[in-house]
């Protein structure tokens, strides 16, 4: 009997290394890994370049406009905004900064929400975001809440940073992953939120590794006959 192919979700706060965790699972589970932080973050770098958002402010008509206008694609694990591939430049402070306001738009939600549905509805796929298990698949096979203590987010963020010659100090990386903690978990359309039937992992003290094996054993223990 062909095996089914699932929906994972995976949820949780910025830096608790949902990406790396869910990029290699599903390598190991030969499925599609979809980054909707990516998605989020490209159209924050598209109204940034545009002059849509300016100083913190954002023009919403023109906003409206870009996302009917734009194009989102993921290719080879980059993702690819208007035919270009933007996979370092989001990643970026300055789009890091700004992207929990970009996400807060009912519209921009609405817009990435329906493309994200379109992207998993045949399954076979792990998608990391804040919102996957409570909005865009509330029905996903299994969901997983990923925590992490803001200090050890605060500092894998900042290595990571540093590794790409990003120079940034720990006290501006703690601020930014405090400040969208916040933001991200109290605006009014889709905040994080850990659903009633999501597994918690608290990853502070725990290898990608261990968390990949975890996740895995959880999959196989629900799905191992293959029904
Ligand atoms: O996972 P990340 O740090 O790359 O996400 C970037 C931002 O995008 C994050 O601050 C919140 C937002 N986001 C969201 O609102 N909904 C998602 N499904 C994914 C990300």
């Amino acid at each position: 009997m062909e095996q089914k192919r699932l929906i994972i979700a995976i949820d949780g706060f910025s830096s608790t290394g949902k990406s790396t965790v869910s990029r290699i699972l599903a390598a190991r589970l030969g499925y599609t890994y979809i980054d909707t932080g990516a998605m989020y973050r490209a159209v924050t770098l598209h109204a940034t370049r545009e002059g849509i958002l300016r100083d913190g402010n954002v023009d919403d008509e023109r906003l409206s406009r870009a996302l009917e206008a734009i194009t989102l694609e993921f290719k080879n694990g980059e993702i690819y905004l208007d035919g270009e591939s933007v996979e370092e430049e989001i990643r970026g402070l300055a789009v890091s900064g700004n992207v929990s306001l970009i996400a807060a738009f009912a519209n921009v939600r609405e817009k990435l929400v329906a493309w994200q549905r379109e992207m998993g509805r045949k399954g076979g796929v792990v998608m990391d975001g804040r919102d996957i298990g409570s909005v865009v698949f509330p029905g996903a096979d299994v969901k997983f809440f990923l925590t992490a203590d803001p200090a050890t987010r605060a500092r894998r963020r900042h290595e990571e940073m540093v590794g790409k010659g990003e120079p940034v100090s720990m006290e501006e990386v703690e601020a930014n992953v405090r400040q969208r903690d916040r933001l991200d978990s109290t605006r009014a359309v889709g905040p994080l939120k850990k659903t009633a039937d999501a597994i918690e992992i608290d990853t502070s003290e725990m290898t990608i590794e261990e968390e990949v094996e975890l996740m895995l054993n959880v999959i196989h223990a629900r799905y191992a006959s293959g029904d």
